[in-house]
């Protein structure tokens, strides 16, 4: 098989700390004496059994980050991950703990880290989209959006939703959601993962959401497929960790190629990368060896990707042109292209 790392690619649905690295994880830990009892397993990776325990290990990997400067280290890092498997532009989901629970300060100290990390880091450039935490309830979502949006918004471009999809419904974040699009980001919501079609429906309809995280289980309903492809609804799916989280038994029986053959718009992204063993790269290789996808299908996600991106113009043809030359041909003067 051809070395798929060097495929330029854009990935829109990565959690920053979801995508943090377990050496750093446990470095931080170590440093500021945490207790990150059973985080690990034997080889030195994340530990978790289901959506439930994902979820519990995810809160307990998160408490390292309750001080903000951590996540100029932590967004280099991932960066990094993912220039080295050939993405060369990302929209990356921010959720700091409890979003800092409405202060202010610590939430502007943490985005402008995040920012630092990635001025740091050549040869990608990337967005911030921060996302409430469902499970933690419409309260704490409205108080983290209200900070979040009083704050500079440096490369923030969206606004969003994740966590367990069992609880509450999305009317409950209409709220949020009016807010954010009031102040100009652009949506996207985590829906039909653990829901079925009518939390897709209900995302759509009561959030006014753009983009879906997931989406997959629309499939589930082909009135809603037409819609999706009919609305030209941009699905941010994640095969690897779908496959993790045990909502589909293989690749061949995941979803992702009905859905494009069904008209959908479809990108493809790693969601919480180190928790599922997953690259961009893997992503790419699951899809070639399956479905047979080759140069022309990456440059269609590519293309698609580029398209639903957050970004503005200006970064949109700059990009359009990296796609010519190659994940590898970057130039860093290219890179430090306009901040759209
Ligand atoms: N689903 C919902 N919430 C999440 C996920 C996910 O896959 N990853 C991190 N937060
Ligand atoms: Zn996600």
């Amino acid at each position: 098989m051809t070395d798929l790392r060097a495929v330029p690619k854009i990935e829109l649905h990565l959690h920053l700390e979801g995508a943090a690295p377990p050496a750093l994880v446990r470095r931080l830990g170590a440093e500021q004496g945490k207790d990150l009892t059973g985080l690990f397993d034997e080889t030195g990776g994340y530990a978790w059994s289901d959506f439930t325990t994902f979820l519990a290990a995810y809160e307990t990997m998160s408490k390292v980050f309750e001080d903000p400067e951590t996540y100029a280290d932590l967004t280099e890092a991932v960066l990094l991950e993912q220039a080295a498997n050939g993405v060369v532009y990302s929209e990356i989901f921010l959720s700091p703990p409890s979003l800092f629970g409405g202060d202010c300060g610590r939430w502007e100290a943490m985005r402008a880290a995040a920012e630092e990390g990635a001025d740091r880091v050549q040869g990608i450039d990337c967005r911030f989209i921060p996302v409430v935490i469902r499970h933690h309830g419409p309260e704490l979502a409205l108080t983290g959006t209200l900070t979040m949006l009083k704050a500079p918004r440096g490369r923030i471009r969206g606004f969003g939703m994740a966590g367990d999809e069992r609880a509450f419904q999305p009317q409950d974040f209409a709220g949020c959601f009016a807010r954010a699009r009031e102040a100009g980001l652009r949506l996207t919501a985590h829906a039909g993962e653990f829901g079925g079609p009518e939390s897709v429906r209900a995302a759509l309809d009561d959030l006014h959401v753009e983009r879906i995280g997931h989406g997959v289980r629309a499939i589930e309903d082909p009135a809603l497929v037409a819609r999706l492809a009919a609305e030209s609804v941009t699905l941010e799916v994640c095969p690897g960790s779908n496959l993790a989280l045990g909502l589909y038994p293989s690749i061949a029986a995941h979803p992702v190629a009905p859905l494009r053959e069904a008209g959908c718009r479809v990108t493809i992204s790693t969601d919480d990368p180190p928790f599922f063993r997953d690259t961009m790269t893997k992503e790419y290789e699951a899809l070639s060896k399956t479905f047979g996808w080759g140069d022309a299908d990456f440059e269609t996600l590519y293309r698609t990707a580029l398209d639903a991106a957050f970004c503005g113009p200006e970064t949109k043809a700059a990009l359009a042109r990296r796609l010519d030359g190659g994940a590898r041909s970057l130039s860093s003067a290219e890179k430090e292209g306009p901040r759209a």
